[in-house]
C-alpha cells in the first residue's frame, strides 16, 4: 500500500514536472507577408535571437494572402501559441486578424504595415512597431538630389520616377516625404512624375516603370524613388530594358538588406543605394514586447517608431550591415 501510494506520487510529480517544463517555453509566432524578402527574413533572424535570450520558441509563418493568414492563427492556436507579431498582406484584414485572435484570447502586436478598419482608418489601438516613413523617404529624396547634383546632371533633361503604392500607408508616406524633399532642394515638381505598381515587387515595379517611361521618351536622366528596395530595383531593370546607360540613373531604395546582390554586382548599376533602417531591431523589439505583455502583463507602448537610418551604397555597404549584424 505504501509502495502504490508512493509511486502514484512519483507518476503525479512526473506530470507536474512535464507541464511546468511546458509552461516554461511559451510559443509566439511572427508572420510576415513576403518571406522573399531577406527584410523579413532578417526580422524573423532576430525575433528567434530574442526567443533565445529570453527562452520561448517562435513560430514563423509566411501569410501572402487573407486565407493563408487567418489560417496560420488557427495553426498557431492548436499549437498553445499565445500571441503573435504580424505584417499583415493587406491592411484591409485587420478587423478579421483581430477577431480571431481574439477568438483564441492571443495578443497581436503589428509590424510594418499598419491595419486599417472598415472605415480605412489606422487600428491604432492595436500596438505597432514600424519605420519612421516620412523621414526615410525625405532622406530618400535629399540622397537623389545630392548624388544628381554630384553628377552635374541638367534638371531640364532630368525626371523623377515615382513608384508609388498608396494604399500602403507607410509607403505613401515615404514616397510623399521623398517627393516633397525633392521639390524643397528646388526640383521641379511639373518633372515628377507617379506611377502606382500592381504589385510590391520587382516585376510589378518593373511593369509600372516601362510604361512610364514610354509616356515620358525625352527625358535623359532618371532619379528612381519607391517604397522599397525592389520597388527602385524594377524601376532600375525598367531604365536598362529600355537602353538607358547606368550613368544616367540614380535609383534609392529603403530596406538595405535587400539590396546585397545588387550592390555586390561587379559594374555599378542604376540602383545606386539603399537607406538601411533597422530590421534587426523590428524582429527583435515587437515579439520582446509581445513576450513581457504575454508573460508579465507589461502593456507595449501603441506605437513605437524606429528612426535610425543610414545610406549604403557599393562603398559602404559591407562596413554598415556588419556593424548591425547583418552581414
Ligand atoms: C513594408 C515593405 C517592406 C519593408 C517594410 C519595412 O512592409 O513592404 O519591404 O520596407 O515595410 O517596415
Amino acid at each position: 500500500m505504501h509502495k502504490f501510494t508512493k509511486t502514484l506520487a512519483m507518476a503525479g510529480f512526473a506530470v507536474l514536472m512535464s507541464h511546468s517544463a511546458m509552461a516554461e517555453t511559451m510559443k509566439l509566432g511572427f508572420l510576415v507577408k513576403q518571406p522573399e524578402e531577406p527584410w523579413f527574413q532578417t526580422e524573423w533572424k532576430f525575433a528567434d535571437k530574442a526567443g533565445k535570450d529570453l527562452n520561448f520558441q517562435v513560430i514563423k509563418i509566411a501569410v501572402p494572402d487573407g486565407e493563408k493568414t487567418l489560417n496560420a492563427i488557427d495553426s498557431l492556436a492548436a499549437n498553445g501559441a499565445k500571441g503573435f507579431v504580424i505584417c499583415t498582406p493587406d491592411p484591409r484584414l485587420g478587423p478579421a486578424i483581430m477577431a480571431k485572435a481574439r477568438s483564441y484570447d492571443m495578443k497581436v502586436i503589428q509590424v510594418d504595415d499598419q491595419f486599417v478598419n472598415s472605415k480605412g482608418k489606422p487600428m491604432e489601438e492595436v500596438p505597432l512597431v514600424m519605420m519612421a516613413a516620412t523621414k526615410i523617404g525625405e532622406r530618400q529624396g535629399q540622397e537623389l538630389y545630392k548624388e544628381m547634383q554630384k553628377r552635374g546632371w541638367n534638371v531640364a533633361d532630368t525626371g523623377v520616377m515615382a513608384i508609388t503604392a498608396d494604399e500602403l500607408d507607410t509607403a505613401r508616406r515615404r514616397t510623399s516625404g521623398a517627393m516633397d524633399a525633392l521639390k524643397a532642394a528646388g526640383f521641379p515638381e511639373k518633372q515628377i512624375y507617379k506611377i502606382p505598381t500592381k504589385s510590391n515587387d520587382i516585376p510589378g515595379a518593373l511593369d509600372a516603370g516601362n510604361s512610364l517611361l514610354v509616356q515620358h521618351p525625352k527625358v535623359k536622366n532618371w532619379l528612381i524613388l519607391g517604397m522599397n528596395d525592389n520597388t527602385v530595383l524594377g524601376g532600375v531593370r525598367a531604365t536598362e530594358g529600355q537602353g538607358f546607360k547606368a550613368a544616367n540613373v540614380i535609383g534609392i531604395g529603403i530596406n538595405g538588406v535587400d539590396a546585397v546582390n545588387e550592390l555586390s554586382k561587379d559594374e555599378q548599376t542604376g540602383f545606386y543605394g539603399s537607406l538601411l533602417p533597422s530590421p534587426d531591431i523590428h524582429g527583435y523589439k515587437s515579439i520582446q514586447m509581445l513576450y513581457e505583455w504575454v508573460s508579465k502583463d507589461v502593456k507595449p507602448p501603441k506605437f513605437t517608431e524606429v528612426t535610425d537610418v543610414v545610406l549604403i551604397t557599393r562603398d559602404n555597404f559591407k562596413v554598415e550591415l556588419k556593424k548591425k549584424g547583418l552581414m
